[in-house]
């Protein structure tokens, strides 16, 4: 069973919805199974992050969050995506079999368009590009939060396509990995946690930081001492730290009444620091040795490059390309 996953470096720090939706499942699965590759989607980033140096940067503030939470590089393999170029001949490749309306019904483009923004190619086609990212290692499992499981089928429809007007098994179908308990977790203003909603919890910030993002979080303006009901955002973030004891006590002290926000507040935050607190220290130490942070993802790097070669081959094969391959 060959696990994959990537996450964009869009922004320089990894926020709570990216730790529960995928990076922890990340970690998880790197023992359960024979072979887990993950990778930092730098490709993916350029539909939105026209700055270069701002690029690499990310990139490298991004691997650091990985090896921080726990991927380890002795069980999965830990690679920056546009290190293995081949993914782009693959988009090339699959975008022959994608219909256009296929396209136009992600939601990635959908969003864009209600935003008002002039959505490039390259968003346009970024499933595209996701399906390569998974095809090209012959992936079964995907972990992603449930935004990405569109483009998990979207992947199936284009190695389906392939296979068929090729009439090879060359692309294996791969399955979403989704958790319903973190399939999405709730920003600070009750939307989806994500960067391009600026209402994150950064999962490995400062103390500093992270206490100003959770006093942050929006709530209704019940009094203190009236009871409330323990849900929205505030409750459901809670809840990702807690026990079930833990849980169902702080319900009984909200229903009670004179318990206020800011109170459940400064308990989430104690919660929030506790538990990325050793991740925080091991992302330290991985930041005082940049040289070995290359190392790993050149090696990384390498081994993608490996699996890569045979599923690319059969691919160029298959669809007649090339006169010089195998
Ligand atoms: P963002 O929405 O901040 O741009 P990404 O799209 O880069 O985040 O997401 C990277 C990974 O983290 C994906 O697997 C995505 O499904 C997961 N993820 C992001 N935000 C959330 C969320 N709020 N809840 C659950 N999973 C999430
Ligand atoms: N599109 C994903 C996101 O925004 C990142 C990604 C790119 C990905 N390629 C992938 C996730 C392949 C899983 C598998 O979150």
């Amino acid at each position: 069973m060959r696990v994959l996953a990537g996450i964009q470096p869009t922004d320089d720090a990894l926020h709570l919805g990216n730790y529960f939706g995928a990076l922890r499942q990340f970690v998880d699965l790197q023992q359960k199974h024979d072979e887990t590759l993950y990778f930092i989607a730098d490709y993916h980033s350029m539909t939105k992050l026209r700055d270069g140096k701002q690029r690499l940067h990310n990139t490298l503030d991004v691997a650091l969050d990985y090896l921080g939470a726990g991927v380890d590089p002795e069980h999965a393999v830990f690679f920056v995506q546009s290190d293995v170029p081949e993914v782009t001949e693959v988009t090339w490749i699959l975008s022959t079999v994608t219909p256009m309306g296929l396209l136009e019904r992600a939601h990635s483009y959908k969003d864009a368009l209600a935003k008002g923004e002039t959505p490039n190619h390259g968003l346009f086609t970024y499933p595209v590009l996701m399906a390569a990212d998974i095809l090209l290692y012959h992936s079964d499992l995907v972990p992603v939060g449930q935004d990405q499981k569109q483009h998990l089928e979207m992947t199936r429809d284009m190695a389906t396509s392939f296979n068929h007007h090729y009439g090879e098994e060359v692309f294996k179908l791969p399955e979403p990995y989704i958790l319903d308990s973190t399939a999405v977790v709730p920003g600070t203003d009750g939307r989806k946690m994500s960067k391009s909603y600026g209402n994150t919890i950064p999962m490995l910030a400062s103390p500093k930081k992270t206490k100003k993002a959770v006093m942050g979080i929006v709530t209704d303006s019940t009094p203190v001492e009236d009871p409330k009901e323990p849900q929205g955002a505030l409750f459901d973030l809670y809840a990702l730290f807690a026990t079930a004891e833990e849980r169902e006590d702080l319900a009984a002290r909200a229903r009670a009444g004179g318990l206020g926000y800011g109170h459940v507040k400064q308990e989430l935050l104690a919660k929030v620091v506790d538990y990325f607190e050793p991740m925080r220290e091991r992302r330290a130490d991985f930041e005082r040795r940049p040289d070995d942070v290359r190392d790993i993802l050149a090696s990384g790097a390498a081994r993608a490059r490996e699996i890569a070669r045979p599923v690319l081959d059969h691919c160029r094969r298959a669809a007649g390309l090339g006169t010089r391959t195998p």
